[in-house]
Formats: C-alpha cells, structure tokens, sequence
C-alpha cells in the first residue's frame, strides 16, 4: 500500500494534537509518519510531551525533537496516535507486526483518546488474516505455545499454526524490547476475538496478545487514509 495513504491518516491526526497534551506515540510506518510530522509542529513551537511505545519510536522522536515523557511520570495520557495491523467494523484492532503490542496496549489502554492511522486495506470483517501475535517469556515458552495453541483451537480459530518469531538467523529468537518472546499465531479467522483475548491473558506465560478489544475508559477513533483523502470515523 503506498506511502502516501499513510502520510495522509498521519497528518489529518495532527488536527487533533492540541498544545500541553501528553501523546503517545505509536509504532510501526505509519506512525512515524505522524513522529515525523509532529516533531514538525514542535519545531514551530507546539508544546506536547511524548510516549513511546517502543524504542523504535523513542529513538525517531529524539531525531526529529519531540520531547519526551518517562513512562513512570504520567498516570494518563491525552491522546495516542498509533496503527495497526487489521482493524474491523466495531474499531476492534489487531497489532503487533512490529512485536511493539505489549508496551502499545499499556500505552492506549491509559489514553482518554486512541486515533487509530492506517491505510485503507487494513480494515476486515473479521480479524485473523494477519497472523496474531502473542508476547510470552521465554521461560516456559514451549508449554505456553501448547497453551495458546488450545485457546486458538476451543475459541474455533480458523487456524491454529503457532510458531516463534524468529530473528537473525534460524532458530534464533526475536527479542521485544521487553525481553520476551512473539508468538505468531496464523489464525486465518478468529470467531470470537473479545475471548480469545481474555482466554490468552488466562496463561500464565502470555505477557499480552495482539488483539485490542475496545477500551471501556477509551474513546477509539479511526483515519483511513487512502492517495484520494482521509475517512475520518468515531471521533464526533
Ligand atoms: C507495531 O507493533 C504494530 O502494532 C504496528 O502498529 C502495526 O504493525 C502497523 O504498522 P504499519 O503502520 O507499518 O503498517
């Protein structure tokens, strides 16, 4: 999918950075669309304070002068900017193609507002194409794969594949910036994705799992982008 839709989601999510928020900052392409585009506005003079979601996005920010907040001194944030991977009718997502979903879903979990950018071929009917991922430690990380593997088949997952990112060479594990490990899981379709997320939180192994169920303390809005414009949905 081109650039530009990307760029187009990314800039119409400016419009709604106001001056004094605390922001996070997503991870993946077309987030640092948006970092980039931010640390523009910062420039001009624009007042906001930064979280990461990962070290990827935290290195970028600190390129392009976006000044940034350390996790532990916020206790809520305004508004987090961030893509995804697949997202359906209901604004439900699917994330973690850049193994960044447990520090992503600590970070949207506590925002009073999430803005979801992404390029138009991301929305589905149901989430499950994209292969699911599911950060475990790695302690114990074959009995927990058998685990997830049990939820993804009692849960009527189209497809139970579940295999250990790999990074470097093969057989060598991709470490997140937490340490763990990423579970991939070729779901095809997941059925009933609310319960898959809760029934993979169950497993002691399982740190978190890609798929973000609404937030009830969130509001979570949508920028498709496209090379025509922006469709803007669920922020009033
Ligand atoms: C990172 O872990 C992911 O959740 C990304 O948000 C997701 O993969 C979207 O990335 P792109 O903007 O590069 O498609």
């Amino acid at each position: 999918m081109s650039d530009l839709a990307k760029m187009q989601a990314a800039a119409a999510a400016l419009e709604f950075v106001e001056d004094g928020m605390l922001i996070g900052l997503g991870t993946g392409s077309t987030a640092n669309h948006f970092i980039r585009m931010l640390g523009d506005r910062v420039a001009e003079g624009l007042n906001v304070g930064g979280l990461p979601t990962s070290e990827a996005s935290r290195r970028l920010a600190q390129q392009v002068g976006v000044p940034l907040i350390e996790i532990d001194q916020a206790d809520r944030i305004d508004l987090t900017i961030d893509g995804a991977d697949e997202i359906d009718p209901d604004f439900r997502l699917l994330k973690g193609g850049g193994g960044a979903l447990l520090r992503e879903k600590i970070i949207a979990h506590a925002s009073d507002v999430m803005i979801v950018i992404a390029d138009d071929s991301k929305t589905v009917t149901t989430l499950g194409k994209f292969p699911l991922p599911v950060e475990v430690t790695p302690f114990g990380f074959t009995i927990t794969a058998k685990k997830v593997f049990d939820v993804l088949r009692a849960a009527g997952c189209a497809g139970t594949d579940v295999a250990m990112r790999e990074a470097g060479a093969p057989g060598r594990p991709y470490l997140t910036d937490n340490g763990n490990y990423i579970l991939d899981c070729q779901c095809g379709a997941i059925p009933d994705a609310d319960l898959v997320c809760q029934e993979l939180n169950r497993i002691p192994g399982v740190m978190e799992n890609g798929i973000f169920p609404l937030f009830a303390s969130t509001t979570r809005g949508l920028i498709l982008g496209s090379e025509d414009g922006v469709v803007i949905k669920g922020l009033g």
